[in-house]
């Protein structure tokens, strides 16, 4: 277990498909909602639209935890995209595992644009779990330190 440094705020990034889980954090917003300002959103049109490459590129370039927001099943604006992004996500889970990164560095979750709140706390939570994790040294390449 890794020393956590007193004032170590962790890098996460969320995926946040368009059409829910993007109007979800922008009801977080205007609701006057808090979550952490490490959480950097990348808005992408459907949660299928996130490749796993992207997840470990995320690590690679220094992320210590990442997360993936969409429609809840069924919702999704594609009609399926969210079924497929699961699937994805749980054998790039297996393949993390195998590589020995700690399984609470990402995480899927169904937000949809009416649960800011919910966004907020899904949010908070994940930074808390992350932050007791530490930084993240297996998958980072040091070539993207500044
Ligand atoms: Fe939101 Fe597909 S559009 S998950």
């Amino acid at each position: 277990m890794q020393e956590i440094k007193k004032d170590y705020k962790p890098l996460i990034v969320a995926f946040c498909c368009n059409w829910c889980s993007y109007a979800g954090a922008d009801l977080a917003g205007s609701s006057r909602l808090s979550y952490p300002a490490e959480v950097k959103i990348i808005r992408v049109p459907c949660s299928c639209r996130v490749n796993p490459t992207f997840i470990l590129k995320a690590f690679q370039r220094g992320a210590d935890g990442v997360i993936i927001c969409g429609c809840h099943p069924g919702d999704c604006h594609y009609t399926s995209g969210n079924y497929f992004a699961r699937r994805r996500m749980s054998l790039l889970f297996s393949m993390l595992d195998y590589l020995g990164i700690e399984r609470e560095r990402t995480r899927v979750e169904w937000v949809s644009a009416a649960e800011g709140a919910k966004f907020s706390a899904v949010m908070n939570d994940f930074a808390k779990t992350v932050t007791e994790l530490g930084e993240n040294k297996r998958l980072e390449d040091l070539r993207c330190k500044n």
